[in-house]
């Protein structure tokens, strides 16, 4: 059955409101400096439909850095740069079980691939694949596409996050080093890197993945001009990715508990996307102890519960 959106939008607020006393049991990701000055309490979300309806409520308009759903989308841009092959040359397919900055089976599965593109040591190979002479030119690169997915010229480099994640970004410098030792990453480490913080910093409101997931949902064509964005075979690796490894090793609980793709980062954010209907864009800066919003997940689980939305 289709969602009613109607209903939906009438209903969201006191949803929000019920789901925010769960942001209590998180806390604020401290690791990247920057992060730490988020709400605790503050919770937010939008949706558009393919209709055209959109819907929000809560704290919608807080601005937030994508952190880790920057992943979904330079994977997206490697697939449309470098083609599938050359991409699964440096990154597999498979769910870790691990948390997300994880060197563990770098070292134990050989030859040192990542096992997939959403985790730290896979997105920064995939970082080094973008098209560009120069780290700005790849940086600009990723801003556009994620401008055009958005719809929107606003979505821009956050500079203190930006910064304050390359100051302190010890364990992603020691992941890139054992991935160029094992020849996995062929450009330099730190230009490499310097892109990978950025398209982290890129700032956005929940509108904005909320339209992204939008794109998604329907299979890289923009419902608004019928115009293709993104070849749908890649959408369709992109969301088979979020819904295997998209909430990091919480992604076989949210599978069964939510059964939508969907996309985390550690800024409170999350993309998700119901298939051939709507996308969502979440913000919920406490994170559990897997790293994802705690109220977001709820707020989305008695969503999908509501509009018996899981795919499964
Ligand atoms: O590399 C990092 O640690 C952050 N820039 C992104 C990690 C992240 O968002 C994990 N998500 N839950």
């Amino acid at each position: 059955m289709p969602t009613d959106f109607r209903h939906l939008s009438e209903q969201l607020p006191d949803w929000v409101q019920a789901c925010r006393a769960y942001a209590a049991d998180g806390r604020v990701a401290t690791y990247i400096p920057e992060l730490a000055h988020a709400p605790q309490q503050a919770l937010g979300i939008a949706l558009h439909h393919k209709s055209g309806l959109t819907a929000s409520a809560g704290d919608c308009g807080m601005p937030f850095t994508l952190q880790s759903i920057s992943k979904v989308f330079t994977l997206l841009l490697a697939l449309i740069d470098r083609g599938e092959q050359a991409v699964f040359e440096k990154v597999g397919m498979e769910p870790t079980g691990d948390v997300f900055n994880s060197m563990l089976k770098l070292e134990l599965v050989q030859p040192g691939k990542p096992f997939n593109p959403l985790i730290n040591a896979g997105a920064i190979v995939i970082s080094s694949l973008i098209r560009g002479d120069t780290p700005e030119q790849k940086s600009g690169r990723i801003l556009s596409f994620i401008r055009e997915l958005a719809g929107d010229d606003r979505p821009s480099f956050n500079e203190s996050v930006y910064r304050s994640e390359a100051a302190t970004a010890n364990r992603n410098r020691s992941l890139a080093y054992f991935l160029k030792d094992n020849k996995v990453l062929d450009e330099d480490v730190e230009p490499t890197l310097d892109v990978y913080f950025k398209q982290c910093a890129i700032e956005v409101t929940c509108a904005h993945i909320a339209r992204m997931g939008l794109v998604l949902a329907n299979d890289g064509v923009d419902p608004s001009t019928g115009r293709e964005l993104l070849p749908k075979r890649y959408v369709r690796i992109a969301k088979s990715f979020m819904v295997t490894c998209g909430m990091y090793n919480a992604s076989g609980e949210f599978a069964i508990q939510v059964g939508i793709p969907a996309k985390s980062g550690v800024a409170g954010g999350i993309l998700a996307v119901v298939p051939g209907e709507l996308g969502i864009g979440i913000i919920g800066p406490a994170l559990n102890d897997k790293g994802n919003s705690t109220a977001g997940v709820h707020l989305l689980k008695r969503l999908s519960e509501q509009y018996d939305w899981s795919m499964f």
